[in-house]
């Protein structure tokens, strides 16, 4: 019998996801399309690898396990899986096609409704991938400028302009290279001494899993505006999530240029660029941003329900509600064993458990606490990304778990046997470097 959303008396069996990563092994490098949702972030051995279904905050492996999802797809299910007024919306759309000739109505109506619900979206273009408008972004604050540098703090997609700042850097030639810097967040003074007079663009999300403290992004933001560069927020995570019109409109802060995606269309592969009219009015001419399914109708017609529905239930205020319980919840189940070793912090959004070395490597106390949620139902990978879905009982399930596993892993961690618990290989980390380093463009300085 497969295992459900409840307290399973043994680990899911997980044939099926096995026998379909080994027809991968070998043809599809990595055998994923998406880092975060492959082998590497989950036990394996122990987690499903395949999901064949989802409705609300639920899914189903391909073993026929159900499972209580806080990862959402990576963030873009922000209504919840098969979403019926999205999902209408599609199918409504399907009936008279998917892509056209010529442009498509959809992309004025969602281009005005971005207009009302985000501050700087004086001018939007539509795309498929949040490395398409990031990069987008960029090209147009280099034309704008006529500067080429960058600097970055974060994580900001695929492309060379950015990938070139990580440890995955091959492929991107040395040129390239030259040309992308970063700053650590909250940290003026490594943001400071990251400009110089050739720098077009700084690119930053707003927030990840820390608040901005002593008014980082204001100043930022008027550092910027005085040396004449571009700030782009890369609103991936936080648009129509901490805010319907995210960041932005959060911390009062209007960004020349603001990039979109996951959340805004509940699955559909859509991306937006919004930003300031005389910027963006470089694509009428100079810049060239065109792709053949940048008007594709589906994920726009997803994408009008989707915002529609945030703004109009005010979702960002319920996810507030449930991820502030999962947040405290979690760290005052913590506090009462006392580990001091584990805390959940960030947006209630999206907040983050993290363990730190104190009690092992905290590879291995992660891989831990995702086996035994695995067990009770639970597919977990340290985040709690929330959706519309995520009801009242989901959230006392969840902290009833947690209420079970954080004992054990209290006792395995003082028998020192949290390595010896694992019934597979334990996870990695989701991407060695791409954050909290500061490379600066100092003239003749070796990078
Ligand atoms: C903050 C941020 N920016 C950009 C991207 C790149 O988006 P995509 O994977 O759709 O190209 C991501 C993806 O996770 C992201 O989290």
């Amino acid at each position: 019998m497969a295992n459900g959303v409840i307290f399973n008396d043994d680990y899911p069996g997980i044939a099926q996801s096995d026998a379909l990563y080994q027809r991968a092994l070998g043809l599809i490098p990595n055998v994923t399309q998406t880092l975060a949702k492959g082998p590497s972030q989950y036990v394996n051995g122990v987690a499903p690898k395949y999901l064949a279904k989802g409705k609300g905050a639920r899914v189903w492996d391909v073993d026929g396990n159900e499972y209580l999802d806080y990862n959402m797809a990576i963030g873009p299910l922000s209504l919840g899986y098969a979403y019926p007024k999205v999902d209408a919306a599609i199918k409504q759309q399907l009936e008279d096609g998917i892509t056209f000739s010529l442009m498509h109505p959809l992309e004025v109506e969602v281009a005005e409704l971005l207009r009302e619900v985000l501050p700087n979206a004086e001018s939007v273009r539509f795309s498929k991938s949040g490395a398409d408008v990031t990069s987008a972004a960029i090209r147009l604050a280099r034309a704008f400028t006529g500067k080429d540098k960058i600097l970055c703090c974060g994580y900001h997609g695929w492309h060379d302009w950015y990938v070139s700042v990580t440890t995955r850097n091959r492929g991107v030639p040395q040129a390239v290279r030259d040309l992308t810097y970063t700053f650590n967040y909250n940290d003026l003074d490594s943001f400071r001494s990251s400009l110089d007079g050739n720098v077009a663009a700084v690119i930053l999300e707003p927030v990840t899993f820390t608040e901005p403290k002593e008014n980082f992004l204001h100043a930022v933001s008027e550092i910027c505006h005085r040396e004449g560069v571009v700030l782009i927020f890369d609103e991936m995570w936080t648009g129509f999530r901490l805010a319907v019109g995210g960041a932005q409109e959060y911390f009062g802060i209007k960004p020349d240029l603001a990039t979109y995606s996951k959340a805004v269309a509940n699955g559909m592969p859509i991306s937006m660029l919004t930003g300031k009219h005389e910027i963006m009015q470089l694509n009428e001419d100079d810049c060239f941003f065109f792709t053949t399914f940048g008007g594709e109708a589906l994920s726009l017609a997803a994408a009008k329900a989707t915002i529609t529905e945030i703004r109009d239930r005010n979702v960002p205020a319920y996810l507030d509600e449930q991820g502030k319980k999962l947040r405290s919840g979690y760290n005052a189940i913590a506090e009462k064993l006392g580990l001091n070793f584990t805390r959940c912090t960030g947006y209630t959004c999206r907040s983050l458990v993290s363990f730190d070395a104190s009690a092992g490597d905290p590879l291995l106390l992660k891989s831990f606490v995702q086996q035994e949620m695995i067990k009770r139902g639970i597919l977990w990978s340290g985040f709690h990304t929330v959706s519309f879905s995520h009801t009242d009982s989901d959230i006392d399930y969840t902290l009833r778990a947690y209420e079970e596993i954080l004992p054990i892993l209290k006792q395995a961690v003082e028998q020192n046997s949290v390595g010896d618990s694992l019934r597979g290989v334990p996870v990695q980390p989701v991407f060695r470097k791409t954050t909290d380093f500061n490379t600066k463009p100092v003239a003749g300085v070796e990078r």
